[in-house]
């Protein structure tokens, strides 16, 4: 397709390409900070914060949605075309370093006390830990939007989250609507 460029266009074309393949890390860290926010923390409705995620858990996901492994918005997916292994490596260590978002606020009593029951249950904090500040490939999950994780786990649980780790669909196996929710409200409001 770009070979039918030709005369005139074809220096125009070439240096598009280029321009497009070789994006320097702090060109890319402008793009992602539109929507992740600018130290990482979204302000943006179904856009999870960054800051402070695990390293390893990033590089995962990025190299997952670089390959459509795991199916994202089309510009969160653009966004990585053409990103090379070590910048991924970059990409992450950078929204892994900075300071974790804040909680929303303080969840209310019966919020914290029946989410606590949902996760001793279901062993959330196992893996996630205790905190919930996640570790090695397993993501934080404390202070992240409230939106974004109610939608996460009901991806997972009804195998919509392409690319997902069937662990998270088993660990939300038959979790109602309801609890999910209460999970969400109580995590997004953990420091
Ligand atoms: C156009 C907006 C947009 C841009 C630009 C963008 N993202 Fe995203 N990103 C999203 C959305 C929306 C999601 C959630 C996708 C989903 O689950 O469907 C996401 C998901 C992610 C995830 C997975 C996080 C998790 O908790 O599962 C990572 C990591 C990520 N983005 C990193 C980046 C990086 C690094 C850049 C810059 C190179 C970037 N994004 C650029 C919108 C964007
Ligand atoms: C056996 C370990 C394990 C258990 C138990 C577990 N998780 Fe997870 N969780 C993971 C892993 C690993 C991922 C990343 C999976 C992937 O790559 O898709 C994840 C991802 C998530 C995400 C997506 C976050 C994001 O940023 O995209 C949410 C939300 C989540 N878990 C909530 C929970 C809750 C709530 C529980 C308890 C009901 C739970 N998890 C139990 C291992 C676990």
């Amino acid at each position: 397709m770009l070979l039918r460029f030709t005369g005139r266009w074809a220096w125009l074309t070439a240096l598009f390409v280029s321009a497009a393949g070789a994006q320097s890390i702090p060109e890319r860290l402008a793009q992602c900070a539109a929507c992740h926010g600018a130290e990482g923390v979204s302000a943006i409705s179904g856009t999870p914060s960054l800051a402070g995620q695990p390293e390893l858990f990033m590089e995962n996901q990025l190299v997952l949605i670089r390959e459509g492994v795991r199916e994202v918005a089309p510009a969160m997916a653009a966004a990585l075309n053409g990103v090379k292994d070590a910048d991924i490596r970059a990409l992450a260590r950078h929204f892994a370093a900075l300071k974790p978002p804040p909680p929303a606020g303080k969840p209310d009593a019966g919020t914290a006390r029946r989410a606590r029951e949902l996760s001793r249950k279901a062993h959330c904090g196992s893996c996630h830990l205790p905190d919930f500040s996640g570790r090695d490939q397993i993501p934080r999950l404390a202070g992240q939007r409230e939106e974004y994780l109610l939608e996460a786990m009901r991806a997972y649980r009804d195998n919509r989250r392409s690319g997902g780790d069937t662990i998270m669909a088993a660990s939300l196996y038959g979790i109602a609507d309801a609890d999910l929710q209460v999970l969400a409200r109580f995590l997004a409001r953990l420091p």
